[in-house]
C-alpha cells in the first residue's frame, strides 16, 4: 500500500554564508521576494500539495521564522481597530493552522543530511517532503504537488529535477536515468555530486524537492561525514537506492535558487513581474539599465 505524503521538512538552520552581512541577524529564509519572505512561497508550495504538517529544522537566530507563522497579537489588534481588514485577511491566510508546524533545533549545522535526521521523531514511520527553503519555484501547479501526484502511482522515493545548460552540469547534483515512467518521469539508477565538466550522466539538475521513504533516517544515523566534512543526504539516498526505487519528476516550472545573489535577484524580478502594476514600472526601468547602466544613476 502506498502510504500517503502528510508531513513535510524545511531545513533551515544553515548559515547563509553568501548573504553575509544581510543574514548576521536575520536569516536567509527572511529575505522577501517582492513582499513575501522566501520561505513563505516554500510554506505555500507544501500547503497547496496537501502538507499537512511541517517541520522546520532551524538554529541559532531563526526564532523571526517561528514568529512569522504565529500570530502577531499586537499587530493584528491595531489592523482591527484601524478596520484594515484585506491586511489581516492576507495576514489569516498565510497562517498555518493551529498545531500544523514543529520547529525542532539542529545544534550545529553539520549539513543537510544531518539536519533533516534531526526531524527523525517527528516524521515517525512514514514517507515525507523535503522542500529546501532557499529554493522557490514559480509553476502553475505547486512543484510538490506535481511530484505527490507520480508519489500516488509509483510510490518510491521521488526527486524533482531540471534540464540546465550541459556546461552547467558541474555546478549541481545530476541525476542519471534508467528506465521511462511517462513523458515527465524515468527511474533513477545513479547521482553524481557536481560531476567534472564533459562527464554528466544527463542535464538534470536535483533541484532541492524530495519525496523520501523512512528507511533513510536510519542510514543518516549511521552515515559518517562526507564532503566538505558535512553529513550528505545524497549518500545516504544512494545507499537506499540499493533497495528502494527512486524516480525523477521533470516538473512543470521553474526553479529560482535565492541561496545565490543572481538567482535571489532574478526571482525578484520574475516574481515583480507578475504584477501588472510593478511590471508597469519595472520593465522601462530594465530597459533603461540595459541599455545606458551609467544614465540610471
Ligand atoms: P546551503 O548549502 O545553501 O547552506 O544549504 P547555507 O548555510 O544555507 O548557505 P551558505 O552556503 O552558507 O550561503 C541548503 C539548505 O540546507 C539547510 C540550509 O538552511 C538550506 O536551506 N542546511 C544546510 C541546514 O539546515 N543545516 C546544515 O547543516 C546545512
Amino acid at each position: 500500500m502506498i502510504k500517503p505524503i502528510r508531513k513535510a521538512i524545511l531545513p533551515v538552520a544553515g548559515l547563509g554564508t553568501r548573504f553575509l552581512p544581510a543574514t548576521k541577524a536575520v536569516p536567509k529564509e527572511m529575505l522577501t521576494i517582492v513582499d513575501r519572505p522566501i520561505i513563505q512561497y516554500v510554506v505555500d508550495e507544501a500547503r497547496a500539495a496537501g502538507i499537512e504538517h511541517i517541520v522546520f529544522v532551524t538554529g541559532r537566530n531563526k526564532h523571526v521564522i517561528e514568529d512569522h507563522f504565529d500570530i502577531a497579537y499586537e499587530l493584528e489588534d491595531t489592523l482591527k481597530s484601524r478596520n484594515k481588514s484585506a491586511a489581516l485577511e492576507l495576514l489569516e491566510k498565510n497562517r498555518p493552522l493551529p498545531g500544523s508546524t514543529s520547529f525542532t533545533r539542529q545544534q550545529a549545522p553539520l549539513g543537510l543530511g544531518h539536519a533533516i535526521w534531526c526531524a527523525r521523531d517527528i516524521i515517525g514511520d512514514e514517507p515525507f517532503a523535503i522542500l529546501l527553503p532557499d529554493v522557490i519555484i514559480k509553476s502553475q501547479t505547486s512543484c510538490l504537488k506535481q511530484m505527490v501526484d507520480l508519489y500516488n502511482n509509483e510510490g518510491g522515493n521521488v526527486i524533482a529535477v531540471e534540464e540546465v545548460p550541459e556546461d552547467q552540469t558541474h555546478q549541481y547534483g545530476i541525476v542519471e536515468l534508467s528506465d521511462q515512467i511517462n513523458s515527465n518521469a524515468s527511474r533513477i539508477s545513479n547521482m553524481v555530486e557536481k560531476p567534472e565538466p564533459g562527464t554528466a550522466p544527463s542535464n538534470l539538475m536535483i533541484t532541492g524537492r524530495y519525496i523520501l521513504q523512512p528507511e533513510i533516517f536510519d542510514l543518516l544515523s549511521k552515515q559518517s561525514t562526507g564532503a566538505g566534512g558535512e553529513i550528505q543526504l545524497t549518500d545516504s539516498m544512494l545507499t537506499l537506492m540499493k533497495e528502494q526505487s527512486f524516480s525523477s519528476l521533470t516538473f512543470k516550472g521553474r526553479s529560482y535558487d535565492c541561496g545565490n545573489k543572481a538567482g535571489f535577484l532574478s526571482a525578484n524580478i520574475a516574481f515583480g513581474m507578475d504584477d501588472p502594476k510593478l511590471a508597469e514600472e519595472l520593465v522601462p526601468f530594465m530597459r533603461e539599465m540595459i541599455d545606458q547602466p551609467l544614465a540610471a544613476e
